[in-house]
Order: C-alpha cells, then structure tokens, then sequence
C-alpha cells in the first residue's frame, strides 16, 4: 500500500444504498474498506456481521477488506469473517484472555491479523505481541459509535507506538480509528498513523467521492 492512506468505515454508510455508498468512496480512491462489528456486549451497540461484510466485499471486489471485531468471544466468528471476505481482522486486547492464541487462530487462514487497544488501555499491556501482528489498531474513541470526537491523547499514543516500532525494528502498520476529520487528518498521520479510519467525515458528506478524495489530498 501507499501509505498514509484512509479506510472509510461503512458504519457511516446509508444501509439502505451500501453499494453505491461504496462506489462512490472507491471511485474518489479507496484501496480499504473498514467493517465494524459490535455485538451489544463489549460494547454498546450491535452493528452487522459477516453477511455485510459479503456485501461489501461483491460490490468491491478489489478493495482490501478491514474487519474490526468490538465482540466478545472472538475466536468464535473468525471463521465466518474469513469466508465473508475479511483480508485483515482485528481484535481487541480488552476481549482477550488468551490473545496470542486468537492471533494464531487468524493467522492460520492466511489474512493479516491486527490487535487494537481502547484509549484507556497502556501499549504495555499489546508489547508481547508485537511481533506477532501485521497492523497495531489505536482506538482514538471508546468503541461503539460512529461520529464521536478524537481524543487528544491519541496523539501522543500514536507517536509512542511509531517509536516502539523503530526501537524494536518491527514493521507492523499503525492504524487509528475515531473522530478522524478534514481538520485533524494530518496531525493524525505526522503523529504516526499510516491507515486512518473514517466513517462520518466521510459517508456524511453530500458528495462521498469529493470528501474522501479531500481527506486523501490532506495526507499528500
Ligand atoms: C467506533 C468504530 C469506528 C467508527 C468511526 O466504534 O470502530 O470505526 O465507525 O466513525 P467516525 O469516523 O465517525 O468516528
Ligand atoms: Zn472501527
């Protein structure tokens, strides 16, 4: 991938019209596309599952397709993610006792596999499997909805990972997802970011195409 780049998040999309909703962020150039699964457990909300994801994934067919797990019991739905098209799914440390078995559990289907971590949970804690994942998730809003603001400390949390991944010579992505907008998206990449989720700054723009060819532009 080109990198820094923007993953529109689908929570944001009209469900009633996905497919064009999707069109329109691929025509103005996105490569990913980030799923959302929220099970009304871990966190406070119940989006979609894997049937979604095989939507998104026919109506972009070429598009990398992001799966974000905010479920309890991970390891339970790996699979069904995997068949619906998932390229990269991530799973929270706050959903898992055993993380490094569910990181092998993703890994043995041959797709990229990613931990995120709440804003209130320390680096420290993801550390030991650092070198054990291809893509680090920093969440920039506690999970659960879309359209909520970054919280401002992200900012340092990112720079600190982007240093523990040159001090440990590691060369997992760095991905941030939440309250990412025209106005913070290159703060938020300078800080160290390479892929930056955005589902309302996008999807709630009049014209899709135009917002995320702007917020590509931001990056440049
Ligand atoms: C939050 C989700 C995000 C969300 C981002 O729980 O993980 O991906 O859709 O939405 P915005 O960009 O509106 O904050
Ligand atoms: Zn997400």
């Amino acid at each position: 991938f080109e990198l820094p780049i923007v993953a529109p998040s689908i929570l944001a999309a009209n469900f009633a019209r996905l497919g064009q909703d999707i069109d329109d962020a691929v025509k103005g150039g996105a490569s990913w596309i980030h799923c959302d699964i929220m099970d009304g457990h871990f966190v406070p909300n119940i989006s979609y599952g894997p049937g979604v994801v095989k939507a998104a994934k026919s109506s972009a067919p070429q598009a990398f397709i992001d799966v974000h797990l905010m479920i309890e019991n991970p390891d339970d739905y790996v699979e069904a993610f995997v068949q619906a098209g998932a390229d990269l799914i991530s799973v929270h440390f706050e959903t898992c006792p055993h993380l490094h078995r569910t990181l092998q559990n993703i890994k043995k289907y041959g797709i990229m596999t990613g931990v995120v971590v709440n804003p209130a949970t320390s680096l420290h804690n993801i550390e030991p499997v650092l070198n054990d994942v291809d893509l680090v998730l920093i969440m920039s809003v506690n999970p659960g909805f879309g359209g909520q603001s970054f919280i401002e400390s992200s900012y340092d949390k990112l720079k600190r990972l982007a240093e523990i991944r040159e001090e440990q010579e590691l060369g997992f992505l760095i991905q941030v997802d939440g309250g990412v907008n025209l106005k913070n998206a290159k703060k938020v990449a300078e800080s160290g970011a390479d892929i930056l989720v955005a589902g309302s700054s996008v999807f709630s723009a009049e014209d899709i195409t135009a917002r995320f060819e702007e917020l590509t532009e931001i990056l440049g």
